[in-house]
């Protein structure tokens, strides 16, 4: 695994997971007429779409993947909470994968860009199925947007001076993995490299207008926690006291407050199936 803390994650991926719920129930519904009998989530982290898996395909053994125990840990307290059938498994991506196949159902969340080598990532995930099972690998999508252009304080366009950094931020994540390979991040000529066919990519909206519940909200706070944490060299004094303001819980114009918050995003999926 790479150096990122993800048990000290766990919330906001748990909340995250919740308020893109709408997303993975949409990319389910394209494999309803599926009656696979054995599913991974590989990186499944606390395991929030391993359990709706498990809840689509009840007659399915679901085994959520990841190498941090603690968030297999959620994981399981999630599937008992929540009444369904899952198993855990701690494993190394992509070394440790070789013996949890042969799946009818692979599925893969934003992990494929944590592994050094994309390519190599994706021909394992596909050599974990059998003949005519499916993968499904989110990556790509939409950045999040939560925030009026204008917030009624700092320079106007926060959220896009945020994503820039992101995406510096994440270019050095890829460039300091391990083994890191560049390649042209065409998802879908990448499933089909890893010799599946039928490949497709659809996207799905993620859409909780405001003014926004708990969950949502809670997820927004968490995420731009951690862009004010990673971010701070990244963005000038302006941005960075508007970022305080946001997270400020006692300000009316903070996020925990403002009638105005929304999370809007889109999350593409790409589909295979190994012939
Ligand atoms: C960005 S999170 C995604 C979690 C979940 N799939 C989702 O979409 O919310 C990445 C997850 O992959 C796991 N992970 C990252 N690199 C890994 C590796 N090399 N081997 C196993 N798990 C890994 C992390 O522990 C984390 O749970």
């Amino acid at each position: 695994m790479n150096d990122f803390d993800w048990v000290a994650m766990a919330d906001m991926l748990e909340l995250e997971g919740e308020a893109e719920t709408p997303s993975v129930r949409q990319a389910l519904a394209e494999l309803k007429h599926l009656t696979p009998r054995w599913i991974l989530d590989v990186g499944s982290g606390p395991g929030v779409a391993a359990c709706r898996l498990a809840a689509a395909f009840p007659q399915a053994e679901v085994i959520a993947v990841d190498g941090a125990p603690e968030l297999l840990a959620r994981a399981e307290e999630r599937a008992e909470r929540l009444g369904v059938r899952l198993r855990t498994r701690v494993a190394e991506f992509p070394a440790g994968l070789a013996d949890l196949g042969p799946a009818d159902l692979v599925w893969s969340a934003r992990v494929v860009h944590h592994v050094g080598d994309q390519q190599g990532a994706l021909d394992q995930l596909a050599g974990l199925l059998v003949p005519g099972g499916v993968l499904a690998v989110v990556e790509g999508g939409l950045p999040a947007r939560w925030l009026p252009r204008d917030l009624g304080f700092g320079r106007p366009g926060l959220q896009a001076r945020l994503d820039a950094g992101m995406a510096e931020r994440f270019n050095q994540m890829r460039a300091e993995l391990p083994g890191s390979v560049a390649v042209v991040e065409d998802w879908p000529g990448m499933l089909r490299a890893a010799g599946l066919t039928e490949v497709r990519s659809k996207a799905f909206l993620v859409d909780h207008p405001a003014p926004l519940g708990d969950v949502p909200r809670r997820s927004v706070r968490q995420a731009l926690e951690r862009r004010r944490a990673v971010l701070g060299e990244l963005l000038d004094v302006e941005d960075l006291a508007a970022l305080d303001r946001l997270l400020d819980p006692a300000d009316p114009g903070g996020v925990d407050r403002r009638a105005d918050l929304f999370l809007l995003t889109a999350t593409s999926v790409h589909f295979g199936r190994r012939p």
